[in-house]
């Protein structure tokens, strides 16, 4: 007998026992408490606390409506059927009939009030989190893998809405089926229904005893399917670089790995949850055959009719898919933790850059510029990517910055932009420390063309008209004309609609370049940023920008990162960065005069004989 038990046990421990360690890539969500996870995510659903009620008072219907059908079967049994009397048939259908359309009525109504109330939370819910994703810093998204992020964004914000809406209707609604069915035991044989209702402890124990399992197989689960699309998501992203070296077999067996981690999480919590029916049902057979055995025998000493017999057993029957209901919902409920918890970890991540509350407003920048003694880490680099770095831009003035990949060049414009705030020092624009400044007025003083140009699917008036809030069709013309891009977009079929692809793949490098330079112009900010804006270009595309960028940089602040040495040519100040400090300053003669940095760079890459197509060349 023992051994019998003893080899059930391991049985069932075999069978409920968690997947290995896979490394997933996507790192535990600290548990949260539950109270916690109700706190933060009620105020999504109180708007909707009016039709909650209503949607309670429904609930509570549906079980009574149920019970007195039931009761119509036992009317049916005692007074039609056994004593074989038509009369009150006519009537007990009647009311039957009658209750049914009332049941559909009230269960449609329930059913479209909850999906609504859901569905609203949803959308409020997934819109703040996403606004909230938005304002968080450069450094966050740097952090995070992005498919994570979406799995994140989608599924487990859905089960938030199972743990603050649905969840809690449903205990509603079992709690209502088992006062009521209960009762009703208690009303028609007290002492049957206390035999049969000796079994409730041990399914409740039963329950919680799964309930743990369920939790950490479900945990486990989305947690390997964050990874999941993380690792589809990155591999899918640079199919390109992929394909160029021939690595999809990798990336297939990188996927597949993760897959099959993906798959033993969601086995194994399938097997917890396919065991725990099984014991259910077979406490609730063992059950019903007593009630049986002794239901007879109250039969027979006539303190039950037969319709009692039979509606006392459809009520018990009734009564244990809400016990079993309600033990499972702990479990879809701590399954829905698991998503609330990978939430609040999102909502927790404080922007790195604080917009004060108090900062100050400021209108059109004059476009003063200064850096004083500015010195910026990465996150746990130890080196510094700048160091002391100090310079101003005078309004209007061009400042070129040179120097070598990683010098720290595009590290400067971030902290122009506040996408991180100098370790020490700090960056003024018009004399005011930048965090000091609302980060919307900073922002809205600076338009920004990049080396990779960021386009976004859509057309190329939205593109453009990206740059600046309710641009009319005139400002987007107008851009696009300083920009000397009017006239390819007027040469493509659908003009000004075209629809670019995704990043932009149906333009070519000069012509998105130059859709970016209109989109910075429409801006019309007093500080305009140029980082490396030629380099992706060959040299006859680079040539045909510099007109549009001359015409965007005139009476602006510009810092141009460039290798560009036209564009060097005009600066008024060049600033030379080397391994994060300021090498020299100068314009283009008097440095290369020195003999210094610039010099080096400048010698290095000199073309032999200077042609003009040739100016556009590019060093490194
Ligand atoms: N997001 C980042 N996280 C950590 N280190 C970074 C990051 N971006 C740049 N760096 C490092 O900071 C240094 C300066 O980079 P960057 O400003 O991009 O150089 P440049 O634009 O002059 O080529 C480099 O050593 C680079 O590796
Ligand atoms: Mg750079």
């Amino acid at each position: 007998m023992t051994r019998v038990l003893h080899f059930l046990a391991g049985l069932l421990n075999r069978l409920v026992a968690m997947p290995d360690e896979d490394g997933s890539l996507v790192r535990h969500a600290p548990s949260v408490p539950i109270r916690e996870i109700a706190h933060r995510f009620w105020p999504y659903a109180r708007p909707y606390r009016f039709w909650l009620g209503v949607s309670f008072l429904l609930i509570l219907l549906v079980p009574a409506i149920t019970a007195a059908q039931i009761w119509m079967f036992k009317l049916v049994i005692d007074q039609v059927l056994v004593p074989k009397d038509f009369g009150p048939f006519v009537w007990i259908a009647a009311t039957y009939l009658g209750l049914t359309i009332l049941a559909g009525i009230v269960s449609f109504a329930d059913s479209y009030l909850s999906v609504w109330i859901g569905q609203r939370f949803l959308l409020d819910l997934r819109t703040s989190v996403f606004r909230h994703v938005q304002g968080l810093s450069l450094s966050f998204f740097e952090r995070s893998r992005l498919g994570d992020l979406l799995a994140r964004l989608t599924g487990d914000v859905s089960a938030i809405e199972t743990f603050v809406l649905s969840g809690v209707t449903r205990a509603v609604a079992y709690a209502a089926q088992i006062a009521v069915f209960a009762g009703l035991l208690f009303y028609l044989q007290w002492e049957l229904a206390l035999t049969a209702l000796l079994v409730v402890p041990f399914v409740w124990l039963a329950a919680r005893y799964f309930t743990r399992l369920v939790k950490q197989a479900s945990r486990e689960k989305r947690r390997r399917s964050g990874a999941l699309s993380a690792v589809a998501e990155e591999s899918l992203a640079n199919a390109q670089l992929v394909q160029a070296y021939d690595r999809q077999e990798t990336e297939v067996d990188r996927f597949h790995r993760q897959n099959v981690a993906t798959l033993e999480a969601e086995l194994a919590a399938t097997r917890v949850k396919a065991v725990f029916s099984p014991v259910i049902d077979v406490m609730k057979v063992s059950v019903a055959l007593t009630v049986i055995g002794l239901g007879t025998w109250e039969l027979q000493q006539g303190r039950l009719t037969l319709g009692g017999l039979i509606v006392f057993l459809t009520y018990l029957g009734m009564l244990y898919s809400p016990i079993k209901g309600a033990s499972r919902l702990t479990n879809s409920l701590f399954a829905a933790t698991a998503g609330a918890e990978r939430i609040i970890e999102v909502l927790d991540e404080q922007p790195a850059v604080a917009d004060r509350q108090c900062g100050k407003p400021l209108g059109r920048a004059e476009g003063l510029v200064e850096f004083q003694y500015v010195s910026f880490f990465y996150g746990r680099n130890v080196r510094n990517a700048l160091t002391d770095v100090t310079f101003t831009v005078q309004p209007g003035e061009t400042v070129a910055l040179v120097g070598r990949s990683g010098a720290g060049k595009s590290t400067l414009a971030k902290l122009l932009l506040r996408f991180y705030d100098p370790a020490w020092g700090s960056i003024r624009l018009d004399g005011i420390d930048l965090r000091d400044l609302r980060l919307e007025s900073l922002r809205a003083n600076i338009a920004l063309v990049l080396q990779e140009t960021l386009v976004f699917e859509g057309t190329i008036r939205d593109n453009i008209a990206y740059g600046k809030s309710h641009a009319s069709e005139r400002d987007v013309i107008r851009a696009a004309m300083q920009a000397d891009a009017d006239e390819f977009i007027s040469r493509l079929p659908d003009g000004y609609d075209t629809l670019i692809g995704q990043r932009g793949r149906k333009l070519s490098g000069g012509q998105a370049q130059r859709v970016a330079i209109a989109r910075a112009m429409i801006r019309e900010a007093p500080v305009l940023i140029l980082d490396e804006p030629t380099t992706g270009l060959d040299a006859e595309s680079a040539q045909k920008i510099l007109g549009p960028l001359r015409r965007l940089m005139s009476g602006r602040t510009t810092i141009v990162i460039t290798h560009n040495l036209l564009t060097v040519h005009e600066a008024d100040k060049i600033v030379v960065l080397d391994e994060g400090k300021v090498v020299e300053t100068g314009i283009h003669a008097e440095l290369l005069a020195r003999g210094g940095t610039y010099a080096e760079l400048y010698g290095l890459h000199r073309p032999p004989e200077p042609q003009p197509q040739l100016s556009a060349v590019q060093y490194r």
